[in-house]
């Protein structure tokens, strides 16, 4: 038994899915595609836990057409893909790849023709890797290039796509990309980390104003991940410990948009970035009228005060270690979480509306008689939706949930291994199969609307 209808969620409450170009796409070096800096990393030796690679992915490039019918066939009403900066401009600037535009135009116009509104990500993680070479997210020239690649596509597709999103979790690729180097372009280390989170704030109101000065009646908005995050014990050192993974999991991109400036109050050593970016007068640049944000939740935190980790004096006290519900990856399932950080961004003054722009679990699925039975990822689903209308309730101005995500995919690091589809993939030959969840949600989505 569901707790929810779809009607309680409201008519214009928007249902979604979500998927991004270089885990689903495939097609890597097609028709003058660039390589970017995932195809770098995914051909070292050790960087990707199965070692695999995305060169075929889930051939998006190919069965873009299934993929979407699949999504309406569940019933969703918004598609959100991102375009691949190297497909569209292959050295990341200048010369623009016809082949590129030509593919998300098919794609925008069959999300069209199937009904669903397509929300388009700008930057999902595939720097072109001709920038890397130039340093990447941590040289300046960067954030110009992403202008320019942002008014390309905003004066391609500006009259077909209403709905814009800058950049995919800012925090998720500087963090995991320039200071763990567990992903692309596996730097680590504060040298790397603080000039990439200073070029990529200024690239998210950059890009915003690009795409606004190209397409005026664009509703622009950006991704965050963030989670809830809860001290371990009420000590002092565990509070500010607290205090200072909150400033960088949830507040370190979205602040500045607001012209609120870096969370230096909770994390002073954001003060070297204020001190070496003065003369540029920066702080100018980083505000952007967003129309919505998008919130992306998985799990909280719990943390603690540790004298030894460097900089942060933080450490996560893992989920596994106090038997709560766990994702396949390891990931705590907590609706109180979601429910707490919607509540967390909605404070914010300049908030006007939230969309969950990504929500979804790994677990490990089995294709058995041509079913996948994934009740732990229903249950999840519930779990979560609860918690969003619980908050919309409660005047948390939250408009839409985009399920991550419609088919399975390449995760990252993680490989194929980590499976979040509605849709499970047989990598061995592109067979699709509806999973269980897949059916949930066609149900859920099957019934009335009431108007009013
Ligand atoms: C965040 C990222 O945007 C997406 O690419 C990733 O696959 C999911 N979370 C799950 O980890």
């Amino acid at each position: 038994m569901n707790q929810f209808t779809r009607s309680d969620f409201g008519p214009d409450f928007k249902w979604g899915v979500a998927i991004s170009a270089f885990q689903n796409e495939g097609a890597h070096d097609a028709h003058g595609k660039g390589v970017s800096i995932w195809d770098a990393f995914t051909a070292r030796k050790g960087k990707i836990k199965d070692g695999t690679h995305a060169r075929s992915a889930c051939t998006f490039y190919e069965l873009y057409l299934d993929d979407i019918a699949l999504a309406k066939e569940m019933g969703f009403d918004v598609f959100r893909f991102s375009l691949s900066w190297p497909r569209i401009m292959p050295n990341g600037t200048g010369a623009v790849n016809q082949a590129g535009i030509d593919f998300y135009h098919r794609v925008i116009d069959a999300c069209l023709a199937a009904g669903l509104e397509p929300y388009v990500t700008l930057y999902h993680w595939d720097l072109p890797q001709t920038l890397e070479h130039k340093g990447g997210w941590c040289h300046r020239g960067t954030v110009f290039a992403f202008e320019s690649f942002a008014a390309v596509c905003a004066r391609a597709y500006g009259h077909k796509v209403k709905n814009w999103l800058v950049l995919n979790e800012p925090f998720g690729f500087t963090s995991l990309g320039y200071m763990l180097g567990v992903h692309a372009p596996g730097k680590f280390g504060l040298s790397y980390f603080l000039p990439a989170v200073h070029h990529v704030a200024l690239a998210q109101a950059e890009g915003g104003r690009a795409v606004r000065a190209e397409a005026p009646d664009a509703r622009i908005g950006t991704t965050y991940s963030c989670s809830q995050i809860i001290p371990y014990t009420n000590n002092q050192n565990d509070l500010q410990a607290a205090r200072r993974a909150d400033a960088l999991f949830n507040r370190l991109f979205i602040e500045p948009a607001l012209g609120m400036g870096y969370p230096t109050d909770a994390f002073p050593l954001l003060k070297r970035i204020e001190r070496r970016y003065a003369l540029w007068r920066d702080w100018e640049k980083l505000p952007f009228n967003f129309d919505f944000i998008g919130l992306q939740n998985y799990f909280p935190l719990v943390v603690r005060y540790n004298a030894f980790m460097p900089y942060v004096q933080v450490s996560e006290v893992k989920a596994r270690y106090r038997q709560v519900p766990l994702t396949a990856l390891g990931w705590e399932i907590s609706g109180q979480g979601m429910y707490s950080i919607l509540q967390q961004f909605a404070a914010y003054k300049g908030v006007k509306e939230i969309m969950v722009t990504e929500s979804g679990a790994a677990f490990n699925d089995v294709l058995q008689n041509g079913e996948v039975d994934d009740a732990g990822r229903i249950a999840y689903f519930r779990e979560y939706l609860d918690a969003v209308l619980l908050a919309k309730r409660s005047g948390v101005p939250v408009t839409g949930y985009l399920v991550w995500t419609l088919t399975d995919n390449f995760e990252w690091a993680e490989g194929y291994k980590a499976r979040f589809g509605l849709v499970h993939v047989d990598f061995e030959n592109q067979q699709r199969t509806l999973k269980q969840s897949g059916k949930w949600f066609r149900e859920l989505l099957k019934q009335p609307v009431r108007k009013g």
